[in-house]
């Protein structure tokens, strides 16, 4: 990565979005304050406060059912809190209409799924710049040598006009990666991204993740199940019965193992 991406990165003003402060520094990308979400009679968030700050790469664990799609469906403005404050990138999510919130989302928010969510009938390079097409965005100069660059340091430049169809999965997550880079978002949120991948191509994408974090200050909150997985993040929170109960500086694959074993057996 050359220094000169990396002041471009850093200096890429985000915008502020419908009047909204623009996100400093030292402001939380997504901050949660008592964040409640309930269906019916399912506790799903039963009172979660957290700061995600910038440029963190942080991996959100627990056992299957306690919360960690909702807490990320909720800090993301795809789904309502039921109660308790959400921000993100210094808005206020249950303060806005769904317009203001899907507008935010698409300046300010990346998405990587395990099932990869790739347009079939676009190629890789179209897939890429789809989020500024569905924006209405023009491509710059300064954006198409961005999105370049991301697809030679992705791996992805001798496939760049394949579909989806004629590249591997994790040629395919690599696409859904540089797709949700290439608008330097406030924050990308991944659910599993490496849930249909074989472990060879689940180290690339993760690789990927944490170079995308340290090197660009990418903000990032990845959901999983893999102790290997969350042993590439920066912090990892874990969540159970819809409450943060640990939260926690990198750890080793083993150190994660055995914190979640605790709360498996509790659970079960
Ligand atoms: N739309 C919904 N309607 C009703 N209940 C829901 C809905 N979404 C989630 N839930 C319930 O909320 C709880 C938390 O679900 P969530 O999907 O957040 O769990 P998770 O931690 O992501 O689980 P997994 O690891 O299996 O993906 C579960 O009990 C689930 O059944
Ligand atoms: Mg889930």
């Amino acid at each position: 990565m050359s220094w000169s991406w990396r002041r471009m990165w850093r200096d890429a003003r985000i915008p502020s979005v419908m009047g909204m402060p623009s996100i400093t520094n030292a402001q939380p990308v997504v901050r949660l304050r008592d964040v409640t979400r309930t269906y019916g009679q399912v506790v799903a968030l039963a009172g979660i406060s957290l700061d995600i700050h910038r440029g963190r790469f942080t991996a959100i664990m627990g056992p299957s059912g306690s919360g960690k799609s909702t807490l990320m469906n909720v800090a993301a403005g795809l789904d309502d809190a039921t109660s308790g404050e959400v921000l993100l990138a210094g808005a206020n999510l249950r303060a806005m209409d769904d317009d203001a919130r899907t507008r935010l989302r698409r300046e300010q928010v990346g998405f990587v799924f395990q099932a990869f969510n790739l347009v079939p009938t676009l190629s890789a390079r179209e897939n890429i710049v789809l989020p500024f097409e569905l924006a209405g965005r023009r491509i710059d100069a300064e954006t198409a040598a961005w999105v370049d660059h991301l697809i030679g340091a992705l791996g992805l430049a001798d496939r760049i006009t394949h579909r989806p169809s004629e590249l591997s999965g994790g040629q395919q997550q690599r696409v859904a990666i540089a797709r949700a880079l290439a608008s330097r978002p406030a924050i990308i949120f991944a659910d599993e991204p490496t849930g249909n991948l074989d472990s060879r191509s689940s180290r690339e994408v993760l690789t990927l993740l944490r170079t995308a974090a340290q090197e660009y200050g990418q903000t990032i909150a990845m959901v999983s199940h893999d102790p290997v997985a969350a042993s590439y993040a920066d912090r990892v929170l874990v969540i159970a019965d819809g409450r943060v109960v640990g939260d926690h500086d990198r750890l080793t694959p083993q150190q994660i193992s055995d914190l979640l074993i605790g709360f498996e057996v509790g659970a079960a």
